[in-house]
């Protein structure tokens, strides 16, 4: 790619599909009256945020699964794989949020540094991390609440249950909470983020009950052997089985060293969501200083209490015994806490719906960002004129997402958001290089270190997690992309507004 030495004219120089937005009129376009969103934020919201979509479903459910099946009580250095990966993520998104603070995340930063098509397929992608993401946790909650609901003698019809086992049926519960959800959203982010704090507050303490009153309950053979010699997987190779092991020729397997990475790329799930911090940037009011800050911080504090419940739970509790729907609850009910479990249920029951009101909220920044830039029909960035939220684009996706949850099973759509995830963050790190090239005059109040060693080393964490997950997550992820790329095609490259700009200025 040529060197842009930059001012906000580059933009007419047209590079067809790879034309860039410059960081200017990214920056410009958010002050459009009509299109503009109010700046509420601090480094302390934004911090609540990221705790309160990140965790979730990951340390609620999932650690119980790849303990039990992949990784045995080495599935607390799976979790620190995983936040090594993110936190070379953070560092590279730390920096474009600061230098980019305007909607949009990914999108916007490939928008600046590797053109137009790219940012579409970013933008694309990120519909499989926030929409896709937000369905599959929304059934996560519905499957805690029913527990709870049964536990009070109320029992919902099957038919509305969800689909669970080849049994078909509609998941009314999640879509219910996706749709309250919505109207949240359309009514402010101040008022989000203050339902937000209330949610995150229970939320870490029932994290930290777990830890606290589990690590009374650890029995020292539990950890024996700490990382469970390697077997071959019962179902065999196939599309089942990681990438990288099928590439490498090793016998498909559970456990071991490979185990671990496996694990891993599953677990991750439990940090998505640090990165939407830095979709809320435009609406954050000192956003050089305060979207590093809480990307950064939020993922330090959850890679913590990540390590630390891991650690625990498998100490109570034998790792191939622990149960896969609600492992934490569980562990204290088989030890004779049923107490601790119902306070743990509630807890995730609650701690679920902020996960998902987050990564709608990302879902409509990015949406309202596309169709800002006319990539998506330009009717979705009309902002609210009373409550300034992008209010078309939150309420077509809640209604998408709604639906989609009611009908969505977890367990293979949880890989398909990490695939999603992973390479977003590809693609940000290498966009961080690319722009420290093209741009080095911009103003930049957090710089990643040791730049281009650190966002390289992002690039190949992030690309040896993605060939950690199921051959079968890479072709769904491949169909999703190429639907991308025939949308492009059809209606975005004809009504991009840069290339309407580009094309009236060069009098096309
Ligand atoms: N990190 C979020 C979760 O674990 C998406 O539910």
């Amino acid at each position: 790619m040529s060197t842009q030495h930059g001012t906000p004219h580059d933009s007419r120089r047209d590079r067809g599909l790879f034309r860039t937005k410059t960081v200017e009129q990214s920056i410009l376009d958010t002050e459009e009256p009509e299109h503009t969103l109010k700046k509420s934020l601090s480094a302390l919201d934004l911090t609540v945020f990221g705790v309160g979509v990140v965790i979730g479903t990951g340390i609620f459910v999932l650690t119980g699964k790849v303990a039990k099946e992949q990784a045995g009580p080495a599935v607390a250095l799976s979790f620190v794989v995983a936040g090594v990966v993110c936190a070379l993520a953070a560092l590279c998104y730390a920096e474009f949020a600061s230098t980019v603070p305007v909607a949009g995340s990914a999108y916007t930063f490939s928008y600046a540094s590797l053109g137009e098509l790219p940012a579409w397929i970013i933008g694309w992608d990120l519909i499989l991390e926030l929409a896709l993401g937000c369905a599959v946790v929304a059934v996560g909650w519905s499957g805690y609440v029913r527990e709870l609901m049964d536990g009070a003698g109320w029992h919902l019809p099957p038919i509305l249950s969800g689909t669970h086992e080849g049994h078909f049926g509609f998941d009314l519960l999640a879509c219910i909470l996706v749709l309250v959800l919505t109207g949240i959203l359309v009514l402010g982010m101040k008022l989000s983020s203050r339902v937000t704090a209330v949610v995150v507050g229970i939320k870490v303490t029932v994290v930290l009950l777990v830890i606290i009153a589990g690590a009374f309950m650890i029995t020292g053979a539990n950890y024996e052997p700490f990382v469970p010699p390697s077997k071959p997987n019962a179902a065999g190779g196939g599309l089942a089985a990681p990438l990288a092991q099928l590439m490498f020729g090793f016998t498909p397997s559970s456990f071991g060293i490979m185990g671990i990475f496996a694990a891993a790329a599953v677990v991750f799930f439990a940090f998505i969501g640090f990165d939407i911090v830095a979709t809320a940037a435009e609406e954050t009011r000192n956003p050089q200083r305060d979207v590093p800050r809480g990307i950064l911080g939020s993922l330090a504090l959850c890679t913590v209490l990540y390590v630390a419940v891991s650690v625990v739970v498998t100490g109570m509790e034998k790792y191939s015994r622990l149960s896969t729907d609600a492992p934490l609850a569980d562990a204290f009910k088989d030890l004779g806490h049923p107490f601790f479990a119902d306070v743990i249920s509630f807890g995730a029951a609650v701690g679920l719906t902020s996960v998902c009101l987050i990564l709608l909220l990302g879902q409509s920044r990015v949406f309202f960002a596309m169709s800002r830039d006319g990539l998506l029909p330009r009717v979705f960035s009309r902002a609210h004129p009373r409550y300034g939220t992008p209010y078309r684009s939150t309420i077509a996706l809640g209604v998408v997402v709604a639906v989609v949850s009611g009908f969505t099973s977890i367990d293979v759509l949880a890989e398909l958001v990490n695939i999603g995830t992973l390479f977003a963050f590809v693609v940000v790190a290498l966009g961080v290089i690319i722009l420290r090239r093209s741009r080095p005059d911009l103003p930049r109040s957090f710089r990643t270190p040791w730049v281009p060693v650190v966002p390289l080393l992002s690039v190949l964490a992030s690309v040896w997690l993605m060939l950690n997950l199921p051959a079968e997550t890479w072709v769904r992820f491949a169909i999703w992309m190429v639907a991308g790329f025939v949308i492009y095609f059809l209606y975005g490259r004809a009504h991009s507004r840069l290339g309407i700009r580009n094309r009236q200025a060069t009098g096309d």
